[in-house]
């Protein structure tokens, strides 16, 4: 079906409108100011002024678990007990500072999790019950990232936190995730929905690969209703500052114990509309532009439905490959985006397989677990430097269900084969034999690193079906998707040596031409590349914290 087609159809109308606005093309780049006003730069820390702060610790990374070993149930860290000290750890490899880099006289902060521009939309809350060393009673925090603390924003009793996490294994608490769109929107204007939404991924990615340092596991609840949301996290409240739209709701819960998990009650979270909430948060920029992002969020607010999602039909199965004596916490605090690549690393085919066997969606295994709905993206990757393998244009089908739309949907591709060497039950196949380089750096708004590294990757997403399935609030879930598996490809690469680099910059329509797609039952909504960094030896490294 065509989108104007599809636009027609009412429900779906802002979803596709937007999509099609923002897309970049050739000839012009999607609504944005042009320019960086700095007068009206974004503060990259909200803060609740009034409300009290309780310090984290900075539990410095140690040897284990294993950076490969959370990825095989068997040798899974027994869960940890939770307290002060882990529910610290949990944040500090998650959401927290991870360095401060200095050129002259300016600094800024880099964190755990990536972000578009460094710009930083997502703010992680944390509701818990009676926390051993943290707190006597159930509270709801905002997590201050600057300070590794807990702004807590209200207290409440415990038959509300009873009623709260009902039906939930012993042990569990739970997060939240919430995007402030003017902090991406300053810089990239209309397209910086699709920015938040990836970086909200990138974020929850970061939660599920640090809770499995502690044994435990991550679970996106997607039962409840965005407005439910925002009454449990406290950013109902009307103020001055800008809004904190929310994403996600997550549960924390210990490895083995989380079965099929549906979200706290209504009556639940409803409660929370009427506590008393302390503090009032910061304004970030004296002035804002509205590019129409808060409407837009608006409309695609999820409605209260147990989502009967389809689940994998067939579960991939990944090869036993040699564990590398990486720690997960050392990888995940050293995570940096490359800035430049040096156009010759070249990756062992071994290890690119290997990568690409981990972002297959493993029914209960890191990371994709979190995600209640069976994988909606595919991996399009343009080979440059991998040993013993032709340059070319490749596809991982992350759900194999999809195999007959895709072959019906990239009209430019040759007959499908199985690349050399490739396990059996990868399922890669090699489309075209080609020089992809300058495709893929023109694609990538002319950026370098997306040639000059090893590989990129396009993600490709099941579109129009899941949107008419679901409808418009599945439209956040596909980036969603897609920033876990960027953020699953930083620490694969800094696990084989190399670096990684997000890459929201990209011409829609034309990768869509490089694969013969003409409609929208898939879509492009993410690049990354990978390879070997050129460091920017201009900058300075300082500590995250003190
Ligand atoms: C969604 C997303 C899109 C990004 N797009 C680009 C891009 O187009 N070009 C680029 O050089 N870096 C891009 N990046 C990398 C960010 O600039 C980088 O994450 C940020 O500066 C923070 O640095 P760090 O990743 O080292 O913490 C992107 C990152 C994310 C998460």
């Amino acid at each position: 079906m065509d989108h104007r087609d599809l636009a027609s159809c009412t429900r779906l109308k802002p979803v596709y409108d937007y999509h099609e606005a923002t897309k970049h093309r050739f000839d012009a780049f999607a609504d944005g100011p042009g320019f960086l006003d700095w007068a009206t730069q974004p503060d990259p820390f909200r803060r609740y002024a009034g409300a009290r702060l309780i310090r984290l610790e900075g539990v410095a990374p140690t040897g284990g678990p294993r950076y490969d070993a959370i990825f095989t149930g068997a040798s899974m860290p027994a869960a940890a007990p939770v307290n002060h000290q882990t529910v610290s750890q949990l944040l500090y490899d998650s959401l927290a500072l991870s360095a401060w880099k200095r050129l002259g006289e300016t600094r800024w902060a880099l964190r755990v999790n990536a972000s578009s521009g460094n710009l930083h939309p997502t703010e992680g809350y944390l509701v818990c019950g009676p926390v051993d060393g943290l707190c006597e009673r159930p509270m709801v925090c905002h997590y201050a990232a600057k300070e590794h603390g807990l702004e807590v924003r209200s207290e409440f009793e415990a038959a509300l936190w009873s009623s709260l996490c009902a039906g939930f294994p012993a042990g569990t608490f739970f997060l939240g995730l919430t995007s402030i769109h003017w902090r991406e929107a300053w810089k990239y204007g209309q397209r910086a929905y699709r920015y938040c939404m990836l970086d909200a991924g990138h974020a929850l990615g970061a939660l599920v690969f640090a809770a499995a340092g502690l044994g435990w596991q991550v679970r996106l609840l997607d039962e409840p209703a965005t407005d439910e949301l925002a009454m449990l996290l406290g950013t109902l409240q009307p103020h001055e500052a800008e809004p904190e739209e929310p994403d996600m709701l997550l549960a924390c819960v210990p490895m083995q114990q989380a079965g099929d998990l549906q979200g706290p009650s209504a009556a639940a979270l409803q409660a929370f509309a009427s506590l008393a909430w302390q503090g009032s948060p910061n304004t970030l920029s004296p002035s804002h532009l509205d590019w129409g992002i808060e409407t837009l969020a608006s409309l695609l607010r999820k409605p209260r439905a147990a989502i009967a999602y389809e689940r994998f039909s067939s579960p991939p199965q990944s090869g036993v490959l040699p564990m590398r004596p990486a720690a997960l916490r050392r990888l995940i605090r050293q995570r940096r985006s490359a800035v430049a690549m040096d156009g010759q690393t070249s990756l062992p085919r071994d290890d690119f397989y290997r990568m690409l066997a981990r972002t297959l969606a493993v029914p209960g295994a890191v990371p994709f677990a979190a995600l209640p709905w069976k994988s909606q993206l595919q991996l399009a990757l343009l080979v440059h430097r991998v040993n013993d393998l032709p340059r070319g244009l490749y596809l991982l089908l992350r759900d194999p269900a999809q195999k007959a739309a895709l072959q019906q949907a990239l009209t430019q591709a040759d007959p499908w084969r199985k690349p050399p060497g490739c396990p059996e039950s990868l399922p890669l196949y090699c489309l075209i034999e080609t020089d992809a380089r300058a495709a893929a750096r023109q694609i990538s708004c002319q950026q370098d690193i997306a040639s000059d590294g090893c590989f990129s990757v396009a993600m490709l997403a099941a579109f129009s079906g899941p949107l008419e399935r679901y409808g418009p609030w599945f439209y956040p879930r596909l980036y969603w998707e897609a920033g876990m598996i960027g953020q699953l490809l930083y620490l694969e690469a800094e696990a084989a040596g190399i670096r990684g680099t997000g890459i929201g910059c990209f011409f829609d329509d034309p990768m869509h031409e490089v694969l013969g797609i003409g409609d929208h039952a898939f879509q492009d909504l993410y690049h990354f590349t990978m390879g070997g960094p050129v460091e920017d030896t201009r900058l300075s490294t300082l500590p995250a914290y003190g």
